[in-house]
């Protein structure tokens, strides 16, 4: 198939565009679109057949539930029930923007989007081209990160080219993902809600809105065989180069000595900006100042993307704490490793 490239870089001079892949969605087609967060893989969320081809082009394994993306909150009611008043303290105050709430489903929206669960992701992306394709459209578009199966999420309209070319519709060319990492997930079907997924709104954020939340245990740890995560996606590996990433924590200094004693010329290095003269140019990719971690949300998935392009056999990996955005990214580079990780400690 060949697929059609939509340069939008005006929005006000973007309306062609925008309702020719708005025709493209509502004929059941595929359609890339860029977001705030990582590129979407995006097809209306109501029609089975255009979720299945979703599946297909991604190769992404059935029992993994997509998040519908609205264009905003008053979107909710025409596909979740039960809503409580917490969903609408949140979208007050996070949308639009990295938050995906899971919610009870209608019956409108066909068992294959949700995997056969009975609840469903909702996001109202921040970028305006897709809010103004969510509009014309008018459907919700089901939309996973816009990546083949297993491998690090696209943040530019380049990385979704590699992926993507000659297996959907069409790319939407948005510029690069501000955010970086994908939305965050609450569960609030659950009492206390519970965080499945850190991501672009920190928990700090949310805890200023919600009480109480409970934090997943599939955030934390990988899950032993047989275990199934509240989020179906956490048991994948996922994220991941080809080399296998060691993820090394602890104070910077602590790492990046522990990863020079180690390096080979065959071993990628991915590490603070600020340590990059420790280790030979070639296989070394950095990511922002380790006090930077806006940068290294931003720059992480095409730091891991560009290891595919050189001949290293193992990365090692320096990682932020868990506070705001670290826990997002700490999740995405402990699931990256499979949680191969050394703990070097910050005391
Ligand atoms: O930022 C984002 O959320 C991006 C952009 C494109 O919006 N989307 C994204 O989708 O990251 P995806 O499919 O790559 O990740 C969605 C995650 C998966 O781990 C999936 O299992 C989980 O959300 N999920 C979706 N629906 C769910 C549900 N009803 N219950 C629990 N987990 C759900
Ligand atoms: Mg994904």
């Amino acid at each position: 198939m060949t697929t059609k490239i939509f340069r939008v870089s005006d929005i006000s001079e973007g309306a062609a565009e925008i309702s020719q892949a708005a025709e493209i969605i509502k004929r059941g087609g595929t359609v890339a679109i860029p977001t705030e967060t990582v590129y979407g893989l995006g097809a209306n969320g109501l029609d089975e057949q255009a979720v299945k081809r979703i599946f297909t082009a991604k190769g992404r394994p059935q029992d993994n539930p997509l998040i519908l993306h609205v264009a905003d909150e008053s979107w909710i009611k025409r596909y979740c029930e039960d809503v409580p008043q917490e969903a609408y303290l949140l979208t007050r105050h996070f949308w639009p923007g990295p938050l995906t709430i899971i919610l009870k489903r209608r019956s409108i929206v066909p068992s294959v989007t949700t995997a056969g669960l009975p609840t469903v992701g909702m996001r109202c992306p921040k970028h305006p081209i897709t809010n103004a394709l969510i509009k014309a459209a008018d459907v919700p578009i089901a939309a996973p990160s816009a990546n083949i199966s297993g491998r690090p999420s696209t943040t530019s309209f380049a990385h979704v080219l590699q992926d993507m070319d000659g297996k959907i519709d069409a790319i939407i060319d948005g510029g690069d993902c501000v955010v970086g990492l994908e939305s965050t997930i609450i569960d609030l079907t659950e009492k206390p809600p519970r965080l499945l997924r850190p991501g672009g709104v920190t928990l700090e954020e949310l805890r200023r809105v919600l009480d109480e939340i409970e934090v997943d245990e599939a955030l934390l740890r990988s899950m032993p065989d047989g275990e199934k995560p509240k989020a179906p996606g956490m048991k994948y590996r996922h994220y991941a180069p080809r080399a296998q990433v060691t993820v090394v924590c602890g104070y910077p200094e602590r790492a990046a000595q522990y990863i020079r004693e180690r390096v080979s010329d065959r071993t990628g290095v991915l590490c603070f900006d600020e340590y990059a003269f420790m280790f030979d140019k070639g296989n070394t990719r950095t990511f922002g100042r380790s006090t930077d971690l806006k940068a290294q949300a931003e720059r992480l998935f095409d730091a891991l993307r560009s290891f595919d392009d050189s001949d290293v056999t193992e990365i090692y990996a320096q990682c932020p704490s868990d506070e705001g955005l670290g826990l997002a990214i700490a999740n995405r580079l402990k699931k990256a490793a499979g949680f191969r990780i050394v703990d070097l400690g910050r005391d």
